[in-house]
Parts: C-alpha cells; structure tokens; sequence
C-alpha cells in the first residue's frame, strides 16, 4: 500500500508493520528513543487529510493542542492507502534555524565564481572543437590558462555552447572547472555549510553571490537508530564493515534529504550548489567518510586522520553538483572534532589576547583553552541531557518547550517559545528550573527533591506539586489541559543534568590548572551550542555549571560551530586559518585523569562552586 510522506514523496508500506516500522525501514528521519514500545513520546508525526482516532498512548504523550493538530505516535499508526504523513512540521520551527538566518558574510571570498563568456560560432575558416573555442575565450577573459577540463565538462561543451547561441557560464574553483551552463547564470551561484552532530544534522543554503544565510533546515541524525552517543554508533560501526556502511549510508541519506528539503523550500536546486564545508565530531566526521572508527574508543584514542581535507562531492556521495569541492573541518583528537574548530571560528573573540574559554554543549561538550601562551581542548562526556535527551519531557528548544522557568512560594511561571501550550522542556529551562527549585528550597544542594511530608520550609502551593511518580519523586512545572500532558521533573532527570554539568565543570577545572592559571584569570568564557544561547549567566554559575567567575565574563554565542562552517564557506582565507588550527592546539585526555575524577566528584553540587 502506499501513503504519501510531505512534500513530494510516496512511501510503500508492508501489512502489519506500523508507521514508525516503515519509515524505519525507508530510512525517513523519525525520533524511535524507546523503539516503538510507547514509553519515549518521540515518534511525533502529523497525519493530513485522514487522522486516525488517537490511541491510548497519544493520549499518554500527546497535549490536547498536538491532538487536534492530527500528531500521533508513529509507533502507534497502522498505515491505511491514502494516508498522508508530515514529519518535518516541529523541526521547520526549531529556534536553531531562525538564529543562522540573515547572518552576513563580513568578508566575502568563498573561492568560487562564475565567469559569463561569449564563444564565437565555428565556421569554415575557423574550425577549432567547440572546447578549444571555450577555453580559448576563457583564457582571454580571465587571464588564465584553463585548459584541462574533466572528462564530464568536455562531454558537455558541445550542448552547452548550442543551447544559448554559444553563450555560457563557467564555473571555476582556483584552477578548476566546476561546470559549464548555457547563457548566464552568473547571478547564481550557491555554497551549503553542514553541521553533523551526533543527535541532528544541520544545513544552512548560502548565497556566495551576497554572503547571506538563505535557509536554514535540520533534522534527526539518522544514525541514532543505531545508538544514542558516539560510544554506541562506534561500537555499532565496530561490528563489521557492513555495519560501518549502514552509519556511512544513514549520514550522508540525512544531508541528502536535507538539501531535498532546501530545494523544495527554495528555488535552488543542488546542481547549483558548488562549494560545501561540514564540521562534525571525529567520530561524526569518520563514519561519514567511512573511516575505521575502532581506535577512536581505546587508548590512546587515535584518529585515521586529523588534518583537513577536501573532496568532489561525487566522492562523497553527496547531491549537490557533482565537481563541488566538499571540505570538512580538520579534528583536533579524538573526541574534539572539526565541530569544536569551527566553534573557535564562529566565536574568533576567543582568539584574543588574554585568557579565554571556550564551552561547546552538546551531546559531547567540548572545551578549549586559550592563554598567552598555549592553546588546549578537551572533550567531557556531559550525555545528551542538554538536548532534552534523557530527560522525561526533554525537547529540543522549538515551539512548546519550556524555556525559562520563575518559583515563588505562590506558584511558578514558565516562558515557553511560541507562547503555547508547553509539550516539554528545553536544555535552558532544565538548567534555570532546577537553579529556581533549589532557591526555593524544592531541592536540595545534593539535587534531593523536598519529602513533602517532612518539610515545612515549602509553601502548600509548592508542596503540592512534589507528587509520586512513574520513577520516583517528581516536581510538577505545569499542569496539562483535560487531556493533556503535566510537565514534571523526576529525581532522575535532576541526577541526570547533575551529572552532565559536574563532567563540564571538572573538566573546565582540571583544564585550567593544566594551563597553569586560575579561573578568576579567565577573562571571557564563552558557551556555544544551540541551547547555549538562551542560558543565563546566573543560572548557569547557580547550579555550577561553570566555576564561580563574575558574570560578566561569561558570554553566550548559539551554535558557534555551524557559524564557523557558514564563515569558511564564505570566505576561502577563513578555510585556511581553520585548516592551520589543528597543529597549534594540544589535545589533552581527561579519560583517567585523577585530577578530573576529584573535580567531577566536587562538582555534583547544586551550588556556587570555586
Ligand atoms: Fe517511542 Fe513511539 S518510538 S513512543
């Protein structure tokens, strides 16, 4: 039977196989946390058109908002002939995407352009091949001497000086023809900055015509149908070659669908696209180009290859025009990948005379230490709590999350994006509810969640909301509609974002004592990373996150490392210094460290710590 996947695409499913099961199986982008046994709420899809009525897990994980809005649990529908199906309708309001667009290029030299000539027509008096007569006129007009063309350009000229009365438009990277289009298509000429992380993929569509951010689209990982964190997809890969090619396939499927999706949003297609930059983690940035990832895990933690490098987008199996120059960031070990590289050039500030820190949160945080002397990075394995991953109503930071959160003893007040009804909670609210329940006294410094039986510091409307369940005591943020969804916090998500924050603290601590200075020395520390941009300094030095340092120092950048991708892209000199990074910066291994083991024993804390 065939149902219909928005915008264009027809999708066969199998009997008795649910919804989640085929776009599993055709490799469509779906949340499947739980694998389909209703417990994660991830596996949100929107039906047009025919809705089914909701299941009782709908009805468990959905709000009264997102029912009537056709969402269902993938996991949940049978597919019926005629059904039609979108997936993309929460990411295209993903906060991640708005924060790109407009972005300008402050210089502009991405190292490609177009270059309109005029061929005169062949006669008997001049009967030089038609790609004679091309790079001929091309010589001319640029002064240059391009007189090597790959075998797909030659196999074109002769079409393509005829369709257009042998006007044309070359295409040329440094010394190399791209392409060839008939008549003038020099007002065109696009570039695609990738970020690959490990729980989502992101693709900014760039105009290196203006040096603007057209669009901007992400999506989820493909991959994490094969594993969570980076341990679990090397261990996967570490199966067999088959395996590694599964992760290699699911990858390169995500960047593919996503610039699908930029063709049909925009009226760019991807033969336009002619240079592309990407920057990942190591193990990310590997399995994309198929590289052996079995050393990455085990010491002493090498990678196949840290320098940059550049290649067709043929090879790479991307679908962009097939001559594009793909470069990917260079790896700084193995666990600070090009990802952390191009962190450092979306935030160049870090760069600056003085001391200065830099905090990549993500799924792996990452860190890097500039002083006058030395430049160092690290990774701490935070987990994927930032990201809502892990977390009971965890999202991403997208309409219906909570993202700021105000207790009293009067009740609380939560700021949720898009001013709706609240689904879930994003990596910024987590941080400031947990700060706001432990002013309040809901928690204590160790995270313990008040037992409303014993305690008469708590006022009975907060009291109220300390409640039994599924897992343990859990706090209530808000109260659903009629058949809506409570947003709670158990114990264990508290544990879980105690745990992340006390790996970024004690690395940041052991770091700094490698370099030789003291936190108060740093003179600017700066946090990038999607959900880094809404966290306030007060919040994050409250729940010690980072150690105590004056606010002021502390600064917020979004996700520094696509902005990095974007810059490269625009400007081939900033693509360059990026390359040069990778040999000027010490990688350090906290792994058995007992310096980092003391610290993060320390930093469990919910408190200012030193
Ligand atoms: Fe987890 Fe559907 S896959 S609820």
């Amino acid at each position: 039977m065939e149902i219909t996947i928005l915008p264009n695409r027809l999708m066969v499913t199998q009997e008795k196989e649910t919804l989640m099961e085929a776009l599993v199986r055709h490799h469509l982008p779906v949340q499947t946390i739980c694998n389909g046994k209703g417990t994660c709420g991830k596996c949100k899809v929107r039906m047009t058109g025919y809705v089914s009525p909701p299941s009782e897990r709908d009805l468990a994980h959905l709000n009264e908002l997102e029912l009537q809005a056709g969402v269902r649990l993938a996991c949940t529908v049978i597919p019926q002939a005629g059904m039609v199906i979108e997936l993309d309708f929460v990411e295209s309001q993903d906060r991640k995407e708005s924060a790109l667009l407009g972005m300008k290029a402050s210089k502009l030299d991405p190292g490609v352009k177009k270059v309109f000539i005029q061929s005169s027509k062949p006669t008997l008096t001049d009967e030089r091949g038609d790609w004679d007569r091309v790079a001929d006129t091309l010589n001319t007009v640029t002064g240059k001497d391009y007189v090597n063309a790959d075998l797909a350009i030659l196999g074109k000229v002769p079409d393509v000086l005829r369709t257009d009365k042998f006007a044309l438009t070359v295409t040329l990277s440094q010394d190399t023809i791209l392409e060839l289009e008939a008549g003038d298509t020099t007002k065109r000429l696009y570039g695609a900055a990738v970020d690959i992380g490990t729980t989502s993929v992101a693709v900014a569509l760039v105009d290196l015509l203006q040096g603007t951010v057209l669009k901007v689209v992400s999506t989820e990982n493909q991959q994490t149908a094969y594993g969570a964190d980076v341990i679990s997809r090397i261990a996967f890969a570490n199966d067999g070659h088959e395996s590694a090619l599964t992760l290699q396939r699911a990858v390169r499927r995500t960047i593919n669908h996503l610039l699908e999706e930029l063709a049909v949003k925009t009226d760019v297609t991807g033969n336009e696209i002619f240079k592309m930059t990407i920057v990942g983690n190591t193990t990310m940035h590997h399995l994309l180009l198929g590289l052996d990832v079995s050393h990455l895990a085990v010491s002493p933690f090498v990678s196949v290859c840290n320098r940059p490098l550049e290649f067709s987008a043929l090879e790479m199996g991307l679908e962009i025009n097939p001559q594009a120059r793909v470069s990917l960031l260079p790896n700084i070990g193995s666990f600070v990948g090009g990802d952390t590289v191009g962190a450092i050039v979306g935030a160049p500030e870090v760069l600056g005379p003085g001391n200065h820190l830099l905090i990549d949160l993500g799924t792996n945080c990452e860190l890097f230490l500039k002083t006058e002397t030395m430049m160092m990075a690290c990774s701490t394995a935070a987990g994927p709590a930032f990201e809502g991953a892990g977390i009971t109503h965890g999202m991403r930071a997208k309409q219906g999350a909570i993202e700021g959160v105000t207790l009293t003893e009067n009740g609380i007040d939560c700021q949720v994006i898009g001013g709706q009804e609240p689904i879930g909670i994003c990596g910024s609210g987590l941080i400031e509810g947990i700060d706001e329940m432990r002013k309040v006294g809901v928690i204590n410094k160790q995270g313990k969640i008040a037992d409303p039986e014993k305690t008469q510091e708590l006022s009975p409307e907060l009291l109220k909301r300390i409640r039994m369940g599924e897992k343990g005591r859990e706090f209530v943020l808000t109260y659903g509609t009629a058949q809506g969804w409570n947003v709670t916090l158990s114990q264990k998500d508290i544990g879980e974002m105690q745990l992340a924050k006390g790996a970024v603290c004690a690395g940041i601590k052991t770091l700094v004592e490698m370099a030789g200075i003291t936190v108060p020395e740093l003179d600017s520390v700066t946090l990038s990373g999607t959900f880094a941009t809404y966290l306030k300094a007060h919040n994050i030095l409250n729940i010690g996150l980072v150690p105590d340092i004056a606010p002021e120092k502390i600064k917020t950048v979004g996700n520094a490392a696509h902005v990095g991708a974007i810059r490269t892209l625009l400007d081939q000199h900033e693509l360059t210094m990026a390359g040069e990074l990778y040999r000027k910066i010490s990688h350090v291994e906290l792994g058995g460290s007992a310096t980092f083991s003391n610290y993060f024993m320390n930093s469990m804390y919910l408190e200012r710590l030193s």
